[in-house]
């Protein structure tokens, strides 16, 4: 598939995770799924940032998107001052503070980073900015679109795909990363359906992949993640797709915690593990899996579901947000330039390089 092929145009129906219109970004707000379908406005770099951290808008591509808006907002809002360059970079560094393993967040802020230090003037740079960061949200849902016509070519018809977390539309620009190869092959006329493990703590399995899925007409069932292993067992699952928030030169892939298990799992029952991931989640200068940054987030997510508390009060809890999968358990990661096969050092370098 060269850069300029015609590729399908599906997913144009699917829910928006984010845009921007008018000086003002809007994010679907992903903690209050499947309840409410609600976007928020924002004017400023810090609420989103916050919006960020608080996982209002989540998954690593959706991040990246929004932090390249966030870079706008800022922009805006320092238009008339002196050191506007000053105070935006304060904006960039306060973007970058807020989920430290997706590295899409980093890559983003990167480039807006750059459009600042070419900038000669206040508006010119926020004009710059702009453009830059639809160009960034149109690169994102051109990459998926990629992936999923890669990833389909793996997906018999009738055939059950297991996924983690919710690496889909709403994780990404619009057309996901994991789920992209199963909208894809769906589009074709396959027949495919889909078990969601409902991924604790937060849960984004069972609020937004079992969600999504069921607004876009792809049969879903949903396990808890202790079934896993069994349902492969049962001989239930043909393949799994997983995203990832960033993966290391050798292969090695940092995903939502628990993909590890899956991992494990399906290498014991022989079936095909798949990472799915645009080019900008691949991480070159991280050599291996024991270099990536993992986040841990508050107890809380863990002692309480929803506002019920669920453990004694006080209780030591470890809540690390993503874990490593060791790239020995990867069967193949699908980007939006091919299928990256072992030894992953080289498949990898050779992708990043024709990186957009
Ligand atoms: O904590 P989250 O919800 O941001 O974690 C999301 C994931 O782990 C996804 O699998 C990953 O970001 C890839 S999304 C296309």
């Amino acid at each position: 598939m060269g850069k300029n092929d015609n590729i399908a145009k599906w997913g144009q129906n699917f829910v928006k995770p984010l845009y921007f219109r008018k000086g003002t970004l809007f994010l679907l707000d992903q903690t209050i799924l499947p309840h409410k379908v609600k976007y928020i406005r924002y004017t400023t770099a810090r609420q989103t940032a916050k919006a960020i951290k608080t996982m209002i808008v989540r998954g690593a591509p959706a991040i990246g998107c929004t932090a390249a808006y966030g870079v706008v907002l800022a922009a805006r809002q320092y238009q008339h001052r002196k050191n506007y360059k000053e105070l935006i970079y304060r904006e960039i560094d306060a973007l970058a503070a807020t989920r430290p393993t997706a590295v899409n967040l980093f890559w983003a802020l990167r480039r807006q980073r750059l459009i600042v230090e070419q900038g000669r003037t206040a508006s010119g740079v926020a004009k710059a900015l702009t453009l830059e960061a639809n160009r960034i949200l149109a690169e994102d849902i051109d990459m998926g679109r990629r992936m999923g016509e890669y990833g389909a070519k793996l997906i018999k018809t009738g055939a059950s795909v297991l996924t983690h977390c919710n690496a889909g539309g709403l994780a990404t620009g619009l057309v996901g990363t994991a789920l992209a190869p199963v909208y894809a092959a769906v589009a074709r006329g396959k027949k495919v359906k889909v078990y969601a493990d409902e991924t604790r703590p937060r849960l984004q399995g069972a609020r937004l992949t079992a969600w999504e899925l069921m607004q876009n007409g792809v049969p879903v069932t949903l396990i808890t993640d202790n079934m896993a292993a069994y349902i492969m067992q049962l001989g239930k699952i043909d393949i799994v797709f997983v995203g990832a928030d960033r993966i290391a030169a050798n292969g090695d892939t940092a995903n939502k915690i628990g993909t590890y298990s899956v991992a494990l799992a399906a290498r014991h029952h022989g079936i095909p593990f798949y990472v799915v991931a645009p080019t900008s989640t691949v991480d070159l200068q991280i050599r291996t899996g024991r270099q990536l940054p993992i986040e841990e987030r508050s107890a809380d997510e863990v002692t309480l579901v929803g506002k019920t508390r669920i453990a004694p009060r006080g209780v030591n809890v470890f809540n690390p947000a993503f874990d490593v999968t060791p790239a020995r358990l990867v069967t193949g990661i699908i980007t939006d330039r091919g299928v990256c096969r072992r030894p992953y050092r080289r498949s990898l370098a050779k992708v990043k390089k024709e990186e957009f």
